[in-house]
């Protein structure tokens, strides 16, 4: 069983990918561990409880990281994931659940030293950063490191040329790709060139609502401002949901492939927060990251919709396959 601690800024797409990962038996979510982001980390933490109330998993321990980027100054993404963070769904918050004494970092320390253990970033690495200050043998000692974030030649989302878990927090970004080169290591980074081709559209929406009404209605309530801001913003039909795919090839490293490249994180300018990726090692540097281009859309959605929705493959074949590939 891997162990996993999922750093995450819920965040409607990361309360996807929560959901995916805990319906996946070769993980064991050891911890979540939150980061401001696209929800101030407070209301982080109460989302994440949200949706493990949802799920049943409010076992899951639940910790708050860093409440604003390491060098800039914090700016939330509230105004693609709705006033709540989670698409102004409203849902109640839950009872008795206070953000504990012990912080993320001092939990990814103490989870790090003791076993294996794997990091799926799915927001800003403000955290990460904090662990190289903190605790450098724990940072490096994480199994694996996949971080939804950055891109090679997709566009950004907050800028020309930057995505914006590395804009929010660039120094933060460079720090963890910096520590990672000088210490023969990689990062798994799963950027806008992949996850722009994972789309919730309507269509497959509905169909979720028909296989499973109950988790269908909730992911439709989450989902339907991300909608909204995604037709608005760029003449989308449904939402981009970034997060699911980092763990996703987490699962199943068959599902995303790519090249490994020597990547930098510029932290200042008009290309702020943007990855500089090294394709053609121009620089002759070591690589420290795997970049990923290509993803098998099939075996994603396949993977998503029977563990979150709980149904058969060949159920899901039958629905959803010509709903998938358009
Ligand atoms: O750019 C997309 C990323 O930023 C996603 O992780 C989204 O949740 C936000 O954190
Ligand atoms: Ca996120």
């Amino acid at each position: 069983m891997n162990k996993v601690i999922i750093d995450c800024d819920p965040g409607i797409d990361d309360s996807l990918a929560i959901m995916l990962a805990l319906n996946s038996p070769e993980i064991d979510v050891i911890g979540i561990t939150i980061v401001a982001g696209n929800s101030p980390v407070e209301l982080g933490f109460k989302n994440a409880k949200r949706i493990l109330k949802f799920l049943g998993r409010l076992d899951v321990p639940v910790y708050a990281g860093a409440s604003a980027p390491r060098k800039r100054e914090y700016v939330n993404a509230l105004d693609t994931h709705g006033s709540d963070g989670l698409g102004e769904s409203f849902l109640p918050e839950v009872e008795g659940q206070k953000i504990p004494e012990k912080s993320a970092v001092k939990f990814m320390e103490e989870s790090l030293l003791q076993s294996d253990v794997s990091v799926i970033a799915l927001g800003p690495l403000s955290n990460l950063a904090e662990l190289i200050d903190k605790a450098p043998s724990a940072f490096l000692s994480i199994k694996r490191l996949v971080s939804m974030g950055g891109n090679f030649r997709s566009h950004g989302n907050c800028s020309p040329v930057a995505e914006y878990n590395y804009w929010e927090d660039p120094d933060s970004a460079k720090l963890v790709f910096d520590t990672l080169y000088e210490n023969h290591k990689k990062i798994e980074m799963v950027g806008l060139d992949v996850t722009r081709e994972i789309v919730l559209t309507p269509e497959i929406l509905a169909e979720m609502k028909r296989a499973n009404p109950i988790t269908g209605d909730f992911i439709e309530k989450i989902t339907s401002f991300y909608f909204k801001f995604h037709w608005e913003w760029e003449h989308i039909r449904g939402c981009v949901i970034n997060d699911p795919l980092a763990v996703a090839q987490f699962l199943n490293p068959d599902i995303l492939s790519g090249f490994e490249a020597f990547t930098e994180v510029e932290t200042g300018g008009i290309s702020l927060g943007q990855t500089v990726v090294d394709s053609m090692s121009f620089y002759r540097k070591e690589s420290n990251a795997l970049i990923y281009t290509k993803v098998d859309k099939a075996v994603f959605w396949e993977m998503f919709l029977t563990r979150v929705l709980n149904i058969e493959p060949e159920y899901c074949k039958a629905k959803f396959s010509n709903l998938i590939l358009r």
